[in-house]
């Protein structure tokens, strides 16, 4: 299990946030009791009186002090008692106005020792789950929504005398297993084919149960990803290079990149070099990655170069979709 470092931190902002409103509510509180019974103010300023002339008691090498200290301490858990008590009498509970803590484990740090606490990895999982979200959508494309009845079952000579639902069907069944068993050395896979065929489709399905088993996956479409690359180096508000910078570090750093419809961003010397730049960091340091494109691969080298094309044709499984486009029947089927 590996976490995402921006994605962890915009989880522990959360738990800044929860300790923020507890530290609030426990203000509230206390001066709502304050006004209500202002003995209770009253013993806690002697409380904290008390606090500061014990301080002051072990520092002194007076011959009075241990005698002094023992009276302290009993007048200290009397006035204990009669807050408590007092408190009890409003119908309160004895702790009302103590610290509140959502998480009792970790007392809202997240951490237990240099473990992370189930609380901070439940916030982590949520914020994952948030990321994704737009792919997800309402959570439709799931792998037993997914329809081979879609795919023409015409043997086709272009898929050497297979149908597009033969095809179809193995490519289903390699996205099922590679997201069964999908693992931070899986292999890359490369998806082709033309618009409206499932490429996104199916790389969503992959994503959730990669999220789901609670890898990290950051998907982007590569107009918003290479934009983001573009961002984190040239713009000039500091806030949103910052973010940019966050962003491109997920890209490079999760368990699992999804870079979809690679091929529609208008093409710069700079989306060149950033694609570029995510490909090989991703491959040196053995990450998976899953691309979705319309383009050839005689088009993927006129577009990015030899060493891009050369490092997706030899390191990512090509998986080739078939069929004719699903926007276009559903809207014939309506
Ligand atoms: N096998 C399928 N079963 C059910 N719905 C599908 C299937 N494949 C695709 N769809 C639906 O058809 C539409 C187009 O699919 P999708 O967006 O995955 O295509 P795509 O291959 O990514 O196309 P593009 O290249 O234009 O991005 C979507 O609404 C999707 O939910
Ligand atoms: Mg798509
Ligand atoms: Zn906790």
């Amino acid at each position: 299990m590996s976490y995402n470092g921006a994605v962890l931190a915009r989880a522990r902002e959360r738990l800044a946030k929860r300790r923020e409103d507890n530290a609030a509510e426990q203000q509230r509180r206390t001066r709502a009791v304050y006004a209500r019974i202002p003995r209770v103010e009253e013993i806690d300023l002697a409380l904290r009186r008390q606090m500061a002339e014990l301080c002051a008691l072990t520092l002194s090498r007076d011959a009075g002090a241990a005698e002094r200290v023992e009276a302290l301490r009993a007048e200290n858990l009397a006035l204990q008692r009669e807050r408590a008590q007092l408190l009890r009498d409003a119908g309160l509970p004895a702790n009302w106005l103590d610290d509140i803590y959502s998480c009792e484990k970790c007392r809202d740090t997240g951490f237990i020792g240099s473990e992370l606490c189930s609380c901070l990895r439940r916030e982590y999982k949520l914020c994952l789950t948030r990321e994704l979200s737009g792919l997800l959508r309402d959570g439709k494309e799931s792998f037993a929504s997914f329809r081979l009845d879609l795919y023409s079952a015409e043997p086709d000579p272009a898929l050497g005398g297979m149908s597009p639902r033969e095809t179809m069907d193995i490519v289903f069944k390699t996205c099922l297993a590679y997201a069964r068993n999908f693992s931070p050395r899986s292999p890359n896979l490369l998806f082709r084919g033309g618009t409206g065929l499932g490429k996104t489709f199916l790389s969503a399905c992959i994503a959730r149960e990669a999220a789901d088993r609670g890898y990290s996956v950051a998907y982007e479409s590569a107009p918003a990803a290479l934009g983001e690359f573009e961002s984190a180096r040239f713009s000039r508000d500091a806030d949103a290079a910052a973010a940019a910078s966050a962003r491109v570090r997920e890209y490079l750093e999760c368990d699992l990149m999804i870079l979809d419809d690679l091929g529609t961003e208008m093409s710069t010397g700079f989306t060149v070099a950033a694609l570029y730049q995510l490909v090989n960091t991703r491959l040196n340091a053995g990450r998976p990655s899953i691309i979705s494109t319309n383009l050839s691969d005689a088009e993927i080298e006129r577009r990015y170069g030899a060493q891009t094309a050369s490092r997706l044709a030899g390191e990512y499984e090509l998986l080739s979709f078939a069929g004719t486009d699903i926007r276009r029947l559903r809207k014939e089927a309506r």
